[in-house]
């Protein structure tokens, strides 16, 4: 089984408590969820593989190292994903980004594929999939299937808030799927909801509510 990171470091909880709080307005909000995901994602590329090169400093020949043209797909789920996809790109500003729309079905309650635009060479890349609030976890395993169906084969999940049960469903589903969470939550209430939580993240970050 991969494992799960919670990402306890200071400022991720810090920058998370003002998420959290009601009062917290969408421009402060927008800022904090991009800030995290760049913490996060300096966190969740630790395995990049590098390769050295020669370089000459203003004083010596040496060797340096840089990575080696791995390449990354970011694959927000509409809306909140997009949310992060800011902050993770000024840390990997090369990396290609897909988007993948999920509808919840009414009778089945199943998420739905409804929008998928992708990098041409998803196959073959690296992808880190950005679902901020992983509640019941049907999403983020839907969207790794996705994924997967078309011929991905190292996935990671990034999320700012989860729970228990939806991490659950999500290793159930993908064992093989690593994921990075900046704190797990106790309760989903009878809506879907994560609680404490910090409400909707797509309605608190496109300021909709
Ligand atoms: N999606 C959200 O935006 N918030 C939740 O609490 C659960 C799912």
């Amino acid at each position: 089984m991969a494992q799960i990171h919670v990402m306890d470091h200071p400022l991720i909880l810090h920058k998370l408590s003002l998420m959290r709080d009601r009062q917290t307005g969408v421009k402060e909000f927008r800022e904090a969820t991009r800030e995290i995901a760049m913490l996060m994602c300096y966190e969740a590329t630790r395995d990049l593989p590098l390769k050295e090169i020669n370089i000459e400093t203003p004083l010596a020949h040496a060797k340096a190292r840089v990575i080696s043209g791995k390449k990354i797909a970011f694959v927000p789920i509409l809306r909140a994903g997009l949310g992060m996809i800011d902050g993770m790109l000024e840390l990997i500003p090369a990396a290609k980004v897909g988007h993948l729309g999920l509808y919840r079905d009414p009778d089945t309650l199943k998420p739905v594929e409804y929008y998928a635009k992708l990098p041409v060479d998803i196959a073959e890349r690296d992808v880190i999939v950005i679902d901020p609030m992983v509640a019941t976890g049907g999403s983020a395993a839907e969207a790794i299937s996705a994924l997967k169906k078309r011929g991905v084969k190292h996935i990671k999940l990034m999320c700012l808030l989860s729970t228990q049960e939806g991490l659950d469903v999500v290793q159930k589903e993908h064992p093989d799927v690593e994921i990075f969470t900046a704190a797990i939550d106790p309760e989903l209430n009878e809506h879907g909801y994560i609680v404490p939580g910090l409400g909707d993240a797509g309605d608190r970050i496109f300021g909709t509510k």
